[in-house]
């Protein structure tokens, strides 16, 4: 973990956020958007990839960390060297250890958001919760 935010090291050219219900139908809503959003901007790299990765940071948004009354927040952002940033924040101030596990379903969510992103962090937020943040390259050439 880190205790501050780290600073996006480059420039944005894209940059998006919105907040959502903590209700499992949120999953396919921001499933949509990020979708609808990265192929407006044209992002260069996997979308499909991109979107499973937000669809597994809201999923678990939506279970482990929901708070009745609060939202969560998912922030896309890209930078110019097509550096894809996904960002969900939600109320509850804790995160595992992410490691790979042999029991069972689950665990595997995160094991496969490791899997397809160049990074997975998670900080504190000012406010309440935590946001956790997923970066993904655009094509490696
Ligand atoms: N946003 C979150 N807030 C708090 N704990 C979380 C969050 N996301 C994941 N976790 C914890 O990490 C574990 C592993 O997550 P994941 O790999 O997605 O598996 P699953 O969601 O199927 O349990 C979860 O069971 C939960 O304990
Ligand atoms: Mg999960």
């Amino acid at each position: 973990m880190l205790d501050l935010p780290q600073p996006i090291p480059a420039l944005l050219v894209h940059n998006w956020t919105l907040g959502y219900p903590m209700t499992p139908r949120t999953v396919r809503l921001a499933r949509l958007h990020v979708h609808r959003r990265l192929t407006m901007w044209n992002w260069p790299g996997d979308i499909e990839d991109a979107v499973l990765v937000t669809s597994e940071l809201v999923a678990n948004a939506v279970v482990h960390g929901r708070i009745p009354g609060h939202e969560l927040r998912l922030r896309i952002a890209e930078a110019d060297d097509h550096l894809l940033t996904i960002e969900v924040s939600d109320p509850v101030p804790t995160f595992p250890e992410v490691r790979p596990r042999s029991l069972g379903e689950r665990g595997r969510g995160l094991i496969v958001v490791q899997q397809l992103a160049d990074s997975l962090d998670w900080f504190l937020r000012a406010g309440v919760g935590k946001t956790v943040r997923a970066q993904l390259s655009g094509p490696k050439d």
